[in-house]
């Protein structure tokens, strides 16, 4: 009945939500507007990381047809939103005080000129390991690698055991992915936010930079022959089934291991990767300008359901992420959930929470492609780190310009 849709709203919802722990959390958003009375159109666009979405997203605004809501974030909210392609959802955020309930550094990233556009879902962590138990034990490891030089010298032990230390995927936004932890821990917090934020060309050339391409060079070492084009959820795939000791993933891999049944603390484990820190990701929904009631309607409904304490616990049960609110309790959460709140507010408390450059939350797309680029060339190739250095600083210096 259209008369029914009309009276509570339509999204046509971008994202890239495809794999399996994926799929089932964004198909709780759906269900809950569903149960509201809403209209949910779907277009989902696969790829990992949200590149093909973010291309398809383009043609869609260029084209006069925007989606009423896009799975988007950090700096490509306000680059929407310069451009006036954005819708703001501020009546709903004075309404139900998000201000009073999001933490400073998130609703930051969601308003443009004083006004939400965007509602965030979750709060994702970059930096971790996640691990095979009894994959390790097969070369006497019980305990998780706190240093780079520890997480080298396992991955030597499964090598020589022929085991593959390190399920990936070759793709550009996995290849940064790793190189982002590793530069935390190689250089700290301060050390990232100069080279990967600020784009500082001092850090982008120094000696800390050629050590962090160097560890990034060892790890090259430790994935198999296949890894090339390899989707990330194949690749947790691997760890599950014990084809592999380790993969370095943002906790949506703990969603895929939810997903598949695996229980955190026996089947599988997670470690943050090395260096004091929290490497910050946070997806939201984005509403782009559209006209026609019944799709302003939407983009309300949607935003306060995204908002709402027991959605965000629902969905970050399966995402494998932990509420953006800061008053959703975490009872029904696992250790890892647990620990990346810890931490996170250790890391606010200490000044060590850095955005994540891969994961589009830290520099603009123009210089994020550079360093995908590079980093993507240096995995595939055998370039040196001093090359790879002096190459990336003046690529950063020209997408600058
Ligand atoms: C997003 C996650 C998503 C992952 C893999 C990240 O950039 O923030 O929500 O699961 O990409 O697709």
């Amino acid at each position: 009945m259209p008369g029914l849709a009309q009276a509570d709203g339509t999204v046509e919802v971008l994202h890239w939500w495809t794999s399996g722990g994926e799929a089932k959390a964004v198909g709780e958003l759906k269900k809950a507007f569903e149960a509201d009375g809403g209209k949910w159109v779907d277009s989902p666009i696969a790829g990992g990381g949200g590149d093909a979405a973010m291309t398809a997203l383009r043609a869609r605004v260029v084209s006069g047809n925007p989606p009423t809501a896009v799975q988007l974030k950090g700096p490509g909210i306000q680059e929407w939103a310069e451009q006036g392609a954005l819708n703001d959802v501020q009546d709903v955020a004075d309404k139900e005080h998000w201000d009073d309930v999001l933490p400073p550094v998130l609703a930051k990233i969601m308003k443009y000129d004083g006004k939400y556009v965007a509602a965030p879902v979750n709060i994702h962590r970059v930096d971790w390991f996640w691990a095979n138990p009894e994959v390790l034990a097969k070369v006497g490891v019980t305990e998780m690698p706190t240093t780079w030089d520890e997480f080298n010298a396992i991955a030597d032990k499964l090598k020589a055991a022929g085991i593959t230390p390190l399920a990936h995927g070759g793709q550009p936004w996995q290849d940064a992915t790793l190189f982002e932890d590793v530069v935390l821990g190689i250089g700290g917090a301060d050390f990232y936010r100069k080279a990967l934020v600020e784009l500082d060309q001092d850090a982008l050339t120094s000696d800390t930079m050629v050590k962090s391409f160097d560890q990034l060079r060892k790890l090259r070492g430790y994935v198999d022959d296949n890894f090339s084009g390899r989707d990330w959820n194949l690749a947790t795939g691997m760890v599950m089934r014990g084809e592999a000791g380790f993969q370095i993933m943002g906790d949506w891999a703990k969603g895929e291991f939810l997903a598949a049944g695996k229980v955190p603390g026996k089947d599988f484990v997670c470690a943050a990767t090395p260096g004091k820190g929290f490497v910050l990701n946070s997806d939201s929904f984005t509403f782009f300008k559209v006209s026609g009631d019944d799709k302003i309607k939407g983009q309300k409904v949607l935003a306060s359901l995204i908002m709402s304490p027991s959605f965000q616990e629902t969905f970050n049960l399966a995402k494998g992420s932990i509420p953006a609110r800061t008053d959703v309790a975490l009872d029904k959460f696992d250790d890892c959930a647990k620990k990346s709140h810890e931490d996170l507010i250790a890391a606010v408390k200490n000044d060590t929470l850095v955005p994540s450059m891969a994961h589009e939350m830290a520099v603009s797309r123009s210089v994020r492609g550079e360093f995908l680029d590079l980093v993507t060339n240096f995995f595939n190739s055998d370039m040196s780190s001093e090359d790879a250095v002096t190459t990336l600083a003046a690529a950063v210096k020209r997408a600058q310009q």
